[in-house]
């Protein structure tokens, strides 16, 4: 059975080999060209049949084209992604970043649909599956082809990618690969060409982002109510190991409102509100309803990143919070600044933020509770006025003492 499992597998692999030309992908943003590829790749997939593991092999087709929706050229916010699709919902990804002087893919992505017999026959699961995969090692330096004759691969989660016959480039200063290349290690060996010059420039310090623009979220119950409000500016607080330094950096990283979606569920005494930028932000808040105290707070925070320059995909969860304490049927708010301490590797800085995850009614926030902070600000004013008004008292208390005296003056002359 097994053994005509992988037959199957293997046939379909061939059928796919057949195929195995180099397919040549372009991401373009008006008429430039900002990364362009020329690749072969192999996919090993191991997936469960109903009774044992089997392991697809299969190569990226001819008939691969860029998803124009989810490919981009990058902005300050994002970085740039080559997504390749294939067959019945099967995707390629790769993310790019850059120092300056260097570029490399910082982040692949393979997305497979097991409901594809072509490729997985026999699979018990229909589930579309992603893996993530980093550090895979193509770098070179900007404003030349990277190129890589010999095969590549990297693993991760049952799934192996070789690539081979590359040649990439992103960052691309015109329409076509650079005649300067930036060759491989492994090519190096087998063809003594001299390695690239590496540059000596000290690595720039990450600048600190200012802070980050205020959101508007929204959550709809299946009847299309509104049941979760929330306003907030977030700023993650990260620490990681840096593959570009080959050490633990902090970054402070803020949310773009513009590219981030909102999803999530309300439930009577539970309410998830999952934020995420792109592919690569992934931050959920779960609010939880003491229905006891009528109070209800922030119980858990989970941030799943893969951004660029990290070794591997960053995942940090807590669900033992307490944070945003309020009451039912109120909002709670805090226009200062907060940091919601997660884990150790992580905080959560909030700006202006308003939230009422129960209780919504007229889609519009109750009556708020401020936080602290705002008070003891609120407080200064009040102060300030006080003093002002008890010196004012004194003065008065004083002139009128005065004057007294200077009226007994008088009458002793
Ligand atoms: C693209 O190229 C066409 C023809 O070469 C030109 O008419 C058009 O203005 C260009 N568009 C942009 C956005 O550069
Ligand atoms: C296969 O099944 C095992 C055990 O249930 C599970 O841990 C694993 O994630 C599954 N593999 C895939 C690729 O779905
Ligand atoms: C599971 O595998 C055994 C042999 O390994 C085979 O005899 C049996 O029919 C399989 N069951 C199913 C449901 O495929
Ligand atoms: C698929 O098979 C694996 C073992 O091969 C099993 O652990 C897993 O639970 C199965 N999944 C489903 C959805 O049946
Ligand atoms: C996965 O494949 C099935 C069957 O080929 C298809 O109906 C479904 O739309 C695919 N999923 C995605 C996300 O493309
Ligand atoms: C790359 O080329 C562009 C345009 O030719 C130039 O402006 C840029 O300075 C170059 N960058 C590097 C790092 O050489
Ligand atoms: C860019 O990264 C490369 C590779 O890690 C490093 O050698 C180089 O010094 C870095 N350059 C800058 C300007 O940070
Ligand atoms: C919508 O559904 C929620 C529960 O899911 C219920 O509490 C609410 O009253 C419903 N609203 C309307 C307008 O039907
Ligand atoms: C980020 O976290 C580090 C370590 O927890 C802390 O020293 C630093 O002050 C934090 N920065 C901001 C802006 O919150
Ligand atoms: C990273 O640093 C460790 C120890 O600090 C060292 O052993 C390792 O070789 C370094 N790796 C790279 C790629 O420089
Ligand atoms: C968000 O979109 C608005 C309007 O569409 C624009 O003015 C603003 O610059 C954008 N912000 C970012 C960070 O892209
Ligand atoms: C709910 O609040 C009551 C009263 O403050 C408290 O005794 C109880 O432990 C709380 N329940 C939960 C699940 O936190």
């Amino acid at each position: 059975m097994t053994r005509s499992h992988s037959l199957v597998a293997l046939v379909a692999g061939l059928a796919f080999l057949g195929y195995a030309r180099a397919v040549t992908l372009e991401v373009r943003e008006g008429n430039s060209t900002c990364i362009k590829a020329e690749l072969s790749a192999s996919l090993s997939i191991t997936y469960n049949t109903s009774n044992a593991t089997s392991t697809a092999q299969v190569s990226l087709p001819e008939s691969t084209t860029v998803d124009a929706s989810s490919s981009s050229c990058g902005s300050n916010a994002s970085f740039p992604w080559l997504v390749g699709v294939f067959g019945t919902g099967h995707a390629l990804s790769l993310g790019f970043s850059t120092n300056g002087s260097m570029y490399n893919v910082s982040n692949l992505i393979l997305q497979y649909n097991l409901s594809d017999p072509s490729i997985f026959p026999q699979a018990n699961s229909s589930s579309v599956v992603t893996v993530v995969l980093t550090s895979v090692g193509i770098w070179a330096r900007v404003n030349t082809t990277y190129r890589c004759i010999s095969p590549a691969s990297v693993t991760a989660a049952g799934v192996t990618v070789t690539f081979s016959d590359m040649k990439l480039e992103a960052y691309m200063p015109g329409d076509d690969l650079s005649p300067t290349e930036s060759v491989c290690v492994a090519d190096q060996v087998s063809t003594t060409v001299p390695p690239p010059p590496v540059p000596t420039t000290s690595p720039t310090p990450v600048p600190t982002p200012g802070p980050p623009e205020r959101g508007n979220y929204t959550l709809t119950n299946s009847n299309g109510t509104v049941c979760l409000l929330a306003q907030m500016g977030l700023q993650f607080n990260v620490s990681f190991m840096s593959a570009s330094q080959n050490k633990t950096v902090q970054e402070l990283v803020n949310l773009h409102p513009n590219l981030t979606a909102a999803s999530g569920s309300c439930e009577a005494s539970s309410a998830t509100l999952v934020l995420m930028q792109e592919r690569t932000t992934n931050l959920t808040f779960i609010f939880t309803l003491n229905s006891t105290s009528n109070k209800y707070y922030l119980s858990g925070v989970t941030l799943d990143a893969a951004w660029p320059d990290m070794t591997a995909p960053f995942r940090a969860s807590n669900t033992s919070l307490d944070y945003l304490r309020s009451t039912l049927g109120r909002s709670y708010m805090c226009s200062a600044e907060q940091t919601l301490a997660v884990v150790p590797a992580f905080t959560l800085n909030t700006f202006r933020l308003q939230v009422q995850p129960f209780g919504v009614s007229t889609n519009q926030f109750a009556t708020a509770e401020e936080c602290q902070m705002d008070q003891d600000q609120m407080l200064i004013p009040i102060v300030v006025g006080a003093a002002l008004a008890g010196l004012v008292l004194i003065v008065l208390i004083a002139y009128l003492i005065g004057r007294k005296r200077s009226h007994a003056g008088y009458q002793t002359i």
